[in-house]
């Protein structure tokens, strides 16, 4: 596969987007940002930015000219517009697209998880056909599992860093991956210097492997006090979370991540060597570090 210089983001400007866009540039990529019509985000000087209407199949065609590689870090509500986005992108000859992934393990995930996470697998099927059937054209796959810099920050590992109140799941002991988001970014870049050996595959990469009772103590120790910890069970999670989306409501995700991730014994952190950090040549993340920022 030739090199790939030009890189089109999708959807850049959000919580993932602007690590993604500034990785790329750090690592001496031609960056274009495309942004729908009605959007008020602002990218960094360097980045070429182009309006898209991604209803109009002409608009999304002139945006992905000249485009050597796709990354769609596009909002979790608009994941069902990639589907035209990449038949786009193979018309005009893009030679990798990085679907808007980002988080858990898809292919493994199964029941609710799968059902909320449908626009991800279908977007994964047709990217294999895509690929099977044009051979210069190839995806990749990236699973971070939790964004924990911006998680920390958001509360969605259990945490307040404002109020210093944690809740623990079952014993807070199941390991856990997590990755900050400048090291996604870094992920996203290094995947595109190595396309030979990232083509056609779901990758796994992470910052490192922690616990909920790991954090609490680093937290505490960082803060200088005692936090407020309460205790729940994950059990009654994922009764909450089948009940909701028996309903529709998709809000369930948040109640069975909790189950995914914490559940003692539910073994979901990669093993070693099923992380692709190595073969990426990504640098080893510090916990402790991660944490004092955040704070
Ligand atoms: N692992 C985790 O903990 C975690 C957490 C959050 C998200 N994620 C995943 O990471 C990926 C990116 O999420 P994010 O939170 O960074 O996204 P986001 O901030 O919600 O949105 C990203 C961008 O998508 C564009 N967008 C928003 N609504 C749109 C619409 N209706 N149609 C087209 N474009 C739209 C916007 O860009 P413009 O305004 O420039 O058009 C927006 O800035 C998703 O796959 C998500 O599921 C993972």
């Amino acid at each position: 596969m030739s090199n790939i210089k030009n890189v089109a983001v999708i959807g850049g400007s959000g919580n993932l987007g602007p690590s993604v866009i500034e990785a790329l540039l750090d690592a001496g990529f031609e960056v274009t940002a495309l942004t729908r019509a009605e959007s008020k985000a602002t990218f960094p000087a360097s980045v070429k930015v182009q309006k898209v209407d991604y209803s109009s199949s002409t608009s999304v065609a002139e945006a992905l000219k000249g485009q050597d590689a796709v990354v769609s870090t596009i909002a979790t509500l608009a994941l069902s517009q990639q589907s035209s986005l990449v038949e786009e992108a193979v018309k005009a000859g893009v030679k990798r697209f990085i679907p808007s992934e980002f988080g858990l393990n898809t292919p493994k995930v199964t029941g609710g998880t799968a059902k909320i996470l449908g626009a991800k697998l279908q977007l994964q099927e047709q990217l294999k056909k895509l690929a099977a059937e044009n051979p210069s054209f190839s995806w990749t796959g990236v699973s971070t599992s939790l964004f924990f810099d911006w998680g920390l920050k958001v509360g969605s590992l259990g945490f307040n860093v404002k109020d210093k109140t944690a809740t623990i799941f079952d014993s807070g002991n199941e390991p856990f991956t997590g990755s900050n988001l400048p090291f996604i970014g870094q992920s996203v870049a290094a995947i595109l210097k190595h396309p030979e050996q990232t083509a056609n595959k779901y990758i796994q990469v992470a910052s490192f492997t922690t616990t909920q009772n790991e954090i609490l103590k680093l937290l505490e120790e960082e803060s200088g006090t005692k936090w407020t910890v309460d205790h729940k069970k994950t059990e009654d999670f994922q009764k909450i979370a089948d009940e909701k989306l028996a309903k529709g409501d998709y809000s369930s995700f948040g109640d069975y991540l909790k189950v995914y991730l914490f559940a003692d014994g539910k073994g979901q952190s990669p093993k070693e060597g099923e992380l692709a950090n190595k073969e990426l040549g990504l640098k080893t993340e510090d916990l402790k570090a991660t944490i004092k920022s955040v704070l």
